[in-house]
């Protein structure tokens, strides 16, 4: 694999990416820090302040650990502001993943999710621990599916919604962009756009949101 380097490294779940690139025997070649550490890197060999950072580090393979969608967006047009333009995907190796997948930029996949046949993952999705993603689903651009959350065949997963950890998305279903599911619901009809859904069946909590955690894709 890749050696990778790490936009953002102080956020905590950078340890989440630095578990897979390891099981993928791939090395991150650095880590830039853009803020104060949240948790303790070790074993990363080389960490930067993003002022070091010269011009040969941003050939490298480039992963931004957030798991916000619109912090996730605003980190990526950081790094694109500094040189890094090479945004790759990694892919754990314990996650199972179809042939028929699409996958595009800077999109990761978490251990021990299952992805069904057909799923598009437009860039800078994520998906996380133990996810199961139902056939011919589709997420688009920064839309993030938390662990354990089981989306049944033929959803869409609009541009920055956030799916909270273990909800269950019903087949065919659209989730709005920039809409949040909450931990552990269960829906059942369409999610509007900039939307809050929790609870079994999901009601609407709250509307006209900007995105999860108050920031926009
Ligand atoms: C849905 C969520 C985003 C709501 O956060 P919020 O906008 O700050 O909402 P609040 O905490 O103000 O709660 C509003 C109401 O919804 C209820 N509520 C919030 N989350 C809920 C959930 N997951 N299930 C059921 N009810 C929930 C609260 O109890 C509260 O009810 P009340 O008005 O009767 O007191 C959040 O609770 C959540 O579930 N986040 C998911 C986090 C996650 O899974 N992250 C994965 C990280 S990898």
């Amino acid at each position: 694999m890749d050696k990778v380097v790490i936009f953002g490294i102080e956020h905590i779940y950078a340890s989440e990416l630095v578990e897979s690139i390891r099981r993928l025997e791939g090395e991150v070649v650095a880590g830039v820090l853009v803020g104060e550490p949240k948790w303790s890197m070790t074993g990363i060999g080389c960490l930067l302040q993003s002022e070091e950072v010269a011009p040969n580090l941003t050939e490298h393979k480039t992963v931004v650990p957030q798991i916000n969608p619109g912090r996730r967006k605003e980190r990526i047009a950081l790094a694109r502001e500094m040189g890094f333009a090479r945004f790759g995907s990694i892919f754990d190796p314990t996650a199972i993943l179809p042939s028929s997948m699409i996958s595009g930029l800077g999109n990761y996949i978490n251990a021990g999710a299952v992805i069904g046949s057909f799923v598009h993952l437009e860039d800078h999705a994520f998906v996380n621990r133990a996810a199961s993603i139902g056939h011919h689903t589709r997420i688009e651009q920064f839309g993030t599916v938390g662990p354990q959350v089981a989306v049944a065949s033929s959803c869409l997963i609009g541009r920055g919604a956030f799916i909270g950890t273990g909800a269950t998305i019903a087949p065919s279903l659209t989730i709005g962009s920039n809409s949040v599911v909450g931990a552990g619901a269960v829906v059942i009809k369409d999610v509007p756009d900039n939307t809050v859904v929790v609870g079994n069946p999901a009601r609407v909590i709250k509307e006209e949101i900007v995105g999860y955690g108050g920031v926009s894709v």
